[in-house]
């Protein structure tokens, strides 16, 4: 659908319009009394949140590309069907392919708090089945105010059971990491991806000095971001893991899509189902993954 169809079907006077973004990749504009946000049809990728009176809540790297095979560095991600390799195949994409494919938009609307709704749907075809032979549908649904909501929902519309991982992969921007605490993790356990997967156990805060891949596997449902100058509450539901990466000095300086000073500035805080705890889905059955992100004005 060309951008003059999007408007006109979509747009909302006063929250909402459609436009061409970075590389020409379509965009949704979100700007209403409560906030503004940018989401990517490529990936359903949610690159900006900013609720007015705030500060930009998310990391985008100045060195992201915009092409249609290639997933946006920064803002927020989807892994799915699989988190992380894929279990069995090397040559598989990292993180499955949600966040490389293009979304339909199902609908946008207003709801009853002056938020701004959009639901995004993903289904498969001989594109997604070449790479996940399930039948499936996934809908995402974006909801934009003071707080903002991502719940992704997955349907098996097949006749077999299937299994998922996933991850709400959300990268947040924080001032300088040396003045960037996240509490909520004291005395659980985690499984550390910089060290062989070794479980090891959380002593206090969480303080990022080093490459740092956890999989938190008995995490609390919320958890506070602190940096210098903001605090972001940083709920989820329908999640068994909270995954918490920065790749630091050497690890960034590796990517061509991630700024060789962004470490210094970021923080990924995931909500996922891991390896470790893969959602089983019925025919019929449906799952739905929530982070909802609440800054503290
Ligand atoms: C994290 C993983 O979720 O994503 C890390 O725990 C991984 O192991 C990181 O390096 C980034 O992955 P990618 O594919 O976006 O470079």
């Amino acid at each position: 659908m060309d951008l003059g169809a999007l408007n006109g079907l979509f747009a909302i006077p006063g929250h909402l319009h459609f436009e061409a973004g970075q590389g020409g990749l379509t965009k949704a504009v979100v700007d209403n009394p409560l906030a503004t946000c940018e989401l990517y049809f490529h990936g359903a990728h949610v690159t900006a949140y900013h609720p007015k009176g705030f500060e930009e809540t998310l990391w985008l790297s100045d060195a992201a590309i915009f092409t249609e095979d290639k997933a946006i560095r920064g803002g927020i991600p989807l892994c799915w069907p699989w988190f992380g390799p894929h279990p069995s195949d090397a040559a598989l994409p990292q993180h499955g392919f949600a966040r490389n494919s293009f979304w339909t938009l199902f609908g946008t609307s207003v709801n009853g708090r002056g938020e701004t709704v959009l639901r995004l749907g993903l289904q498969d075809s001989d594109a997604t089945r070449s790479l996940f032979s399930r039948e499936f549908m996934l809908e995402y649904v974006v909801t934009v105010g003071s707080t903002l909501t991502l719940e992704l929902t997955t349907t098996n519309r097949g006749s077999e059971p299937f299994e998922i991982t996933e991850a709400l992969h959300s990268y947040f921007r924080v001032t300088s990491i040396e003045e960037t605490v996240i509490e909520g993790f004291a005395d659980k356990t985690y499984r550390d991806k910089t060290d062989g997967g070794s479980q090891k156990c959380q002593i206090g805060a969480v303080v990022v000095t080093e490459e740092t891949d956890r999989v938190y596997d008995d995490a609390d449902p919320s958890c506070c971001l602190r940096c210098a100058d903001r605090m972001i509450e940083i709920a989820k539901f329908g999640s068994a893991h909270t995954v918490v990466w920065n790749p630091w000095q050497e690890k960034a300086a590796a990517m061509g899509d991630f700024d060789d000073d962004g470490y210094r500035h970021m923080v990924c805080i995931e909500a996922a189902n891991t390896g470790e705890g893969g959602i089983i889905l019925n025919p019929d059955a449906s799952h739905t993954l929530t982070q909802r992100i609440l800054p503290f004005l």
